[in-house]
């Protein structure tokens, strides 16, 4: 039977892992956006938001989780309309892949009432074009694990290839979001256009090593591989504290430390719960001595089932 109504989730996600730009991500448990979608008799949608935040668009012409719905009910043309309703818990500008989670729980909700849904594979385009909506650019490292959950490896956008990559289920992701905003387009346009060869094999080294190792749960080469010689350079100035935060979590036992998506926020990878605890409060407390910024801490093993629905109530 086809819902009348359902709730949708889709977890924030930790893009780039250090050296891999717009190819590697993993989704966590928490923090993550709902949508809340219902049929309704006339065509088109009606959207609203709820949420604590100023910033977030209300106008479903500005806002991307509405950006997405119309674009499926316009291509997919179902004979009803949806009323959509996203719950914002996800902090905009943070680094956390919060316009991913927004576009993903939108298209799996109005997925979800179609007659005959598709694919969560084929979801994955209109998540897309809403990163392009919001961002400017169609990165898919956010999009994908967002939507499939664990590791993703984005081998090749042109044509998409999507990769999974095994995560080994020791390791634990910290992500420590000051309270400052980067948006995505302006942390994008300050990127260097061309990159010296030596840099390049120095990334993709790392790059190759980082699966490797998070395959395989090798700590010292997971340590030696998260490592970003091109856009960590350029992005660190964006984030208050960044060095000093970099330093103290690395102290504390983190075995990789960088910029979480395009910041501000930072992630660090922990051998441990236990660890990720030590490693978490050497963060904030940085973040706090060195650049006077408060930030909120989120402990998450990988998240292997991504996007999914909360529940569906039935006509
Ligand atoms: N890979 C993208 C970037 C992720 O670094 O710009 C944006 O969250």
């Amino acid at each position: 039977m086809i819902p009348r109504s359902v709730k949708t989730f889709a977890p924030a996600t930790i893009s780039n892992l250090g050296p891999g730009f717009d190819v590697l991500g993993v989704a966590v448990h928490a923090p993550g956006d709902f949508v809340l979608a219902s049929r309704q008799k006339e065509r088109g949608l009606s959207f609203s938001v709820k949420t604590d935040q100023t910033h977030v668009p209300q106008d479903p012409e500005r806002n991307v989780a509405a950006y997405v719905a119309q674009l499926m009910l316009r291509e997919l043309k179902p004979s009803f309309g949806v009323q959509m309703i996203l719950q914002k818990s996800m902090p905009i500008g943070s680094g956390l892949g919060s316009s991913a989670a927004s576009s993903v729980a939108a298209a799996m909700a109005v997925n979800e009432l179609l007659p005959k849904p598709l694919k969560k594979s084929k979801l994955l385009r209109f998540a897309l074009e809403g990163e392009l909506f919001a961002c400017g650019s169609l990165h898919a490292d956010n999009a994908a694990p967002s939507l499939f959950g664990g590791g993703c490896l984005i081998r090749s956008y042109d044509p998409l290839d999507v990769v999974p990559i095994t995560i080994d289920s020791s390791l634990v992701w910290i992500v420590v979001h000051p309270h400052v905003v980067v948006l995505t387009k302006k942390a994008r346009a300050i990127l260097p256009r061309s990159i010296p060869l030596c840099s390049a094999v120095r990334q993709w080294g790392n790059v190759a090593g980082l699966v490797l190792g998070l395959a395989r749960g090798d700590r010292d080469l997971i340590k030696r591989s998260v490592e970003d010689v091109i856009m960590e350079p350029a992005r660190a100035r964006l984030i208050p504290g960044f060095d000093d935060v970099k330093r103290a979590a690395l102290k504390a036992g983190a075995l990789g430390c960088s910029i979480s998506g395009s910041g501000p926020s930072v992630f660090s990878i922990a051998p441990s719960m236990r660890a990720a605890r030590i490693i978490s409060t050497a963060m904030t407390t940085s973040f706090r001595r060195a650049a006077g910024v408060s930030s909120d801490v989120f402990i998450s093993r990988t998240n292997l089932c991504g996007a999914n629905v909360v529940w569906r109530k039935d006509a």
